[in-house]
C-alpha cells in the first residue's frame, strides 16, 4: 500500500495555502503537480546539462542527447512495449493524435470511409477527426455510452463497417472516469483488420497499461498528466503503422539528407520527430514516470480505489449532488451538478474559498455533454497524494456551497 504521508511531502505545493485554507488540489485531471524529483531534474539540466539534442559532438550536446534519449527506453517500459522505437516523443497528446490524423489517416482515408469513436471522447481525439470530416468527407461514427456511462465494447465492435478505417477510442474517460476495455477492442479489430487509436492521456495515470498485450496501433500520452513537465509527451505506433505513416512535420533531426531536389528521411521514430524537442520536459518527464514506476502503478490504482469508494459513499450522502458516471470500477473522477444551484462555475468559486480547486466547464468533451444534457459540470479529480481527508473537506465546502444557493 502505498504511503500517502510519504508521498505528499515529495510534492512542494502541496504544502501551500490557497485562499489561507490549506490547498486542496482535485483538479489533476486537468494537469497533476510535479514531484521535487522532476523539478529537481529540470533544473538540474538547465544549470549543468543543457544543449540542444542529436546535433553537437560537444560534451554537453552528447549528456543532453544521452538523458533524452533514455527517456524513450523509460517510456517504453511503463506502457510495456518491448521495442522502444515504436515510441515517438512529442509534446502531449494532441500533437500525437494529430500527428496520426495528418500523417497516417489523411492519405489512407477517403470519402465515406468512417472513423468510430465513443462520445465521451475528448476534444483532442475529435477535432482532429473533424478535419478528415470537413476535408475529405470522412465519416464519424459515434458509440453512445449506457445510463451509468458505461461503453460496451461490443458497441464499438458492432459500428465496424468494411467502410471502417480507424477506431479511435479513449481509454479512461476525463468527465466520468469510465474505463474502457480497449484489450477487448483491439482483438476484435485486429480480427477484421482495422486499427485502433487510444487516448492514454487519463488510464497512464491511474492503472498499469501493457501496449504489447493490447493490441492498439496507436496509444498516446501527455506528461503533465503524469506528474511530469506540461510540453511533453509520447505516442506509442505500432512498426506496421510507422512504415505506412508519412511524416506530419518537417524540418531539422526528422531528416538525414537534404538537397535542392531531395530529402531522405531519418529512420523511425526520429522521422516523425521534427525540430528541436521539448529537451527538458522530456528528461522531466522520464523521471516523472521512474518515480510513477517507483511507487507502483499497482499501489497507485488501490490508493485512488479506496479514494474512489470513499467519495463515492460520502457524495452518495448529499442528495442535491447528481454525479455523472456510475460505471462499474470506474476511476476516482467525479464530475457533478447540484440541484438547484447556480452554474458549476459558480460552485467552482465557493470551494476555491475553501482552498478546493476543481475544474468546472465543458472539460472538452462536447458530444458527451450533449450526450448528458448539459452545458457544464464541476469535476473533482483525484491523484496518488490525495487523502480521505481531503474528501472530507471537498464534501464540506459543497455541503456550504449549496447552504448559499439554496
Ligand atoms: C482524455 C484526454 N485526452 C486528451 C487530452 C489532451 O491532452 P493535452 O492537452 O495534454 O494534449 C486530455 C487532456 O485534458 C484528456 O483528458
Amino acid at each position: 500500500m502505498l504511503d500517502v504521508v510519504k508521498i505528499r511531502a515529495d510534492f512542494p505545493i502541496l504544502a501551500r495555502e490557497v485562499n489561507g485554507k490549506p490547498l486542496v488540489y482535485l483538479d489533476n485531471g486537468a494537469s497533476a503537480q510535479k514531484p521535487q524529483v522532476v523539478i529537481d531534474a529540470v533544473t538540474h539540466t538547465y544549470s549543468h546539462e543543457y544543449a540542444n539534442v542529436h546535433r553537437g559532438l560537444h560534451y554537453l550536446s552528447n549528456v543532453a542527447t544521452e538523458k533524452y534519449e533514455a527517456v524513450r527506453g523509460i517510456i517504453a517500459r511503463f506502457l510495456g512495449v518491448a521495442d522502444e522505437h515504436q515510441i515517438v516523443l512529442n509534446s502531449g497528446t494532441t500533437e500525437g493524435i494529430n500527428m496520426v490524423a495528418y500523417g497516417w489517416a489523411m492519405p489512407r482515408m477517403q470519402a465515406g470511409d468512417e472513423i468510430v469513436l465513443s462520445v465521451m471522447e475528448h476534444h483532442a481525439n475529435i477535432v482532429p477527426w473533424h478535419f478528415l470530416r470537413e476535408r475529405q468527407g470522412v465519416v464519424l461514427k459515434w458509440v453512445e455510452v449506457d445510463a451509468r456511462g458505461y461503453l460496451d465494447p461490443q458497441k464499438v465492435i458492432d459500428a465496424i463497417s468494411p467502410r471502417t478505417k480507424l477506431i479511435a477510442i479513449t481509454h479512461l474517460s476525463n468527465v466520468l472516469g469510465t474505463k474502457v476495455d480497449v484489450n477487448a477492442i483491439c482483438a476484435a479489430a485486429r480480427e477484421k483488420g482495422v486499427p485502433v487509436l487510444v487516448d492514454g492521456s487519463q488510464a497512464a495515470v491511474h492503472m498499469a497499461v501493457n501496449v504489447d498485450e493490447m493490441g492498439c496501433d496507436f496509444y498516446a500520452i501527455t506528461g503533465h498528466k503524469l506528474y511530469g513537465p506540461s510540453g511533453s509527451g509520447a505516442i506509442f505506433v505500432r512498426k506496421e503503422r510507422m512504415a505506412e505513416m508519412r511524416p506530419f512535420m518537417g524540418g531539422g533531426d526528422m531528416i538525414r539528407e537534404v538537397s535542392r531536389d531531395q530529402v531522405i528521411y531519418n529512420d523511425p521514430p526520429m522521422k516523425f520527430e521534427a525540430g528541436t524537442p521539448g529537451i527538458v520536459q522530456t528528461i522531466g518527464l522520464g523521471v516523472a514516470l521512474d518515480y510513477m514506476m517507483g511507487v507502483g502503478m499497482a499501489a497507485i490504482a488501490a490508493h485512488e480505489n479506496d479514494l474512489r469508494d470513499y467519495a463515492q459513499q460520502r457524495l452518495a450522502g448529499l442528495n442535491w449532488i447528481n454525479v455523472q458516471g456510475s460505471a462499474p470500477d470506474k476511476a476516482a473522477i467525479f464530475s457533478f451538478t447540484m440541484e438547484g444551484a447556480a452554474h458549476a462555475h459558480d460552485i467552482s468559486t465557493i470551494l476555491d474559498k475553501k482552498g478546493v480547486a476543481v475544474r468546472a466547464g465543458h472539460h472538452c468533451a462536447g458530444p458527451l455533454m450533449d450526450h448528458l444534457g448539459l452545458t457544464a459540470t464541476c469535476r473533482a479529480s483525484f491523484a496518488m497524494y490525495n487523502t480521505r481527508a481531503e474528501v472530507d473537506v471537498l464534501i464540506e465546502a459543497l455541503e456550504l456551497a449549496h447552504e448559499l444557493f439554496a
